[in-house]
């Protein structure tokens, strides 16, 4: 990337979104709406959003409880609602086509379901998902522990980025074959948007909850004014806390940080890019916390997940193939779809396999393509294996570099017809899907 390419930020007003919690049923409505993306003082942007704002409304639900939200939609595109990362059953998973109908302009759906593992999640919409998340339609869903661990401040962080022209108008031609077969869309001004909005105090206690909600882009991502360690990755607690050494995030990707403030002035989110550092956004630091005393981060408790049987596993492997310079392009299938699974470009009348609810899988993803990739698995959470076969990291998407491969293990444990597909939206979209089936 170029650094010329991005306009600079200065300060930008973050959008307001407000929070909403679960008791009664709640509304959430996508709508057009018109957001200030570019700092303030420059123009709105014609976006998409839900209950008036992009980001929309950061939902928080307690663990296990009951969550209750009629989708409305305002328009006019059909759509759906996907709740990521979390295992909840599968008629509530929010996929036109396999796992609810399409909810079509002026129709509407209602979500109900109990999320099982506490921590950081997002919604988004599932349909046509590389416009419309790129026009706005997501926010944060937090599910708060039943003893949440004790900070001073709870700061949702979403990173993002948009292809704007200089007047503010968001650009079009989601569906441009030259950013599919290679990184995807990527934006020419990117933003941390932070949520609340609020000053904190050097000796605070913060946690943050890190997501990257753009629809293509990898964000590494540094920190500069904490001194803390990563709790979670992907909505999961990790045994024990980590050292925030580099922080990547692929699409759709969460890192939970929990840490103390260190800086006197501000705390920084900076995107390093071969131009140089890029700001992403700031927490303004004012006055000092006197009355905490330090003490060691703890683990957050653990959610309950089924340990992966690695006795007698089902073995499967998923290469990654397509794209620009690749082999499927030389070979002139790029017409059959650009990206592709096991030679498989798109959605199958037959699932890539079906498990036996409880089965353990062992599935080495290997990326045979010049570009990385960042695969979801929809219900399910799995393991990222270390080299030596050992359990790692809990995760929904795992980040593959080119040339690489990475085992996970799965435990199939939730009935229904899920989908396993890349989280950039322009892969997706251009075939780089498939589905599992759980009987
Ligand atoms: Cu976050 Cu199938 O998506
Ligand atoms: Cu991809």
């Amino acid at each position: 990337m170029n650094r010329r390419d991005f306009l600079l930020t200065t300060g930008a007003a973050v959008l307001a979104p407000y929070s909403m919690s679960a008791s009664a049923q709640q509304v959430l409505t996508a709508q057009p709406v018109k957001a200030q993306i570019l700092p303030a003082g420059d123009p709105m942007t014609q976006m998409l959003g839900f209950n008036g704002s992009t980001p929309g409304p950061t939902l928080r639900t307690k663990q296990g409880e009951l969550f209750d939200i009629r989708f409305d939609n305002q328009i006019d595109q059909g759509s759906a609602v996907h709740w990521h990362g979390l295992r909840i059953e599968n008629a509530m998973d929010g996929v036109p086509g396999m796992t609810q109908p399409m909810v079509e302009p002026g129709g509407a759906f209602t979500y109900r379901f109990r999320a099982p593992d506490a921590g950081t999640y997002w919604y988004h919409s599932h349909n046509r998902s590389s416009e419309q998340v790129a026009r706005g339609l997501y926010g944060p869903l937090i599910v708060e522990e039943t003893t949440p661990p004790d900070v001073d401040h709870d700061l949702i962080v979403m990173i993002d980025d948009w292809r704007l022209s200089e007047d503010g108008v968001l650009f079009g031609d989601f569906e441009n074959l030259h950013d599919q077969a290679h990184s995807g869309r990527l934006g020419n001004f990117a933003r941390a948007l932070v949520e609340p909005e609020t000053p904190v105090k050097r000796g605070d206690r913060v946690r943050l909850r890190l997501i990257n909600v753009a629809t293509d882009r990898i964000f590494p991502v540094e920190i500069a004014g904490i001194d803390g360690k990563i709790v979670a990755l992907d909505g999961m607690p990790l045994n024990a806390p980590q050292d925030v050494a580099e922080l990547v995030l692929a699409p759709a990707q969460r890192v939970d940080i929990l840490a103390d403030i260190a800086a006197e002035d501000r705390i920084s989110f900076v995107f390093p890019t071969r131009g140089g550092p890029y700001e992403l956004g700031e927490i303004p630091v004012a006055g000092e916390n006197t009355t905490r005393s330090p003490t060691p981060i703890p683990a957050l408790p653990a959610n309950r997940t089924a340990t992966p049987d690695l006795s007698d596993p089902v073995r499967l492997t998923l290469t990654m193939e397509g794209g620009a310079m690749s082999q499927r392009m030389r070979q002139g299938l790029m017409s059959e779809g650009i990206w592709a699974f096991n030679g498989q470009s798109g959605m199958t009348d037959t699932p890539l396999h079906r498990f036996e609810r409880g089965q353990t899988a062992v599935i080495r993803m290997v990326n045979d393509t010049r570009f990385p990739h960042g695969i979801h698995l929809h219900g399910h959470h799995f393991h990222e294996l270390d080299p030596d076969g050992a359990l790692g990291a809990l995760r929904d998407t795992s980040l593959i570099n080119p040339g690489q491969s990475q085992d996970i293990a799965c435990v199939f444990d939730n009935p229904g017809k899920w989908l396993m597909h890349c989280h950039m939206l322009g892969h997706q979209a251009a075939g780089m899907k498939t589905w599992v089936e759980v009987t």
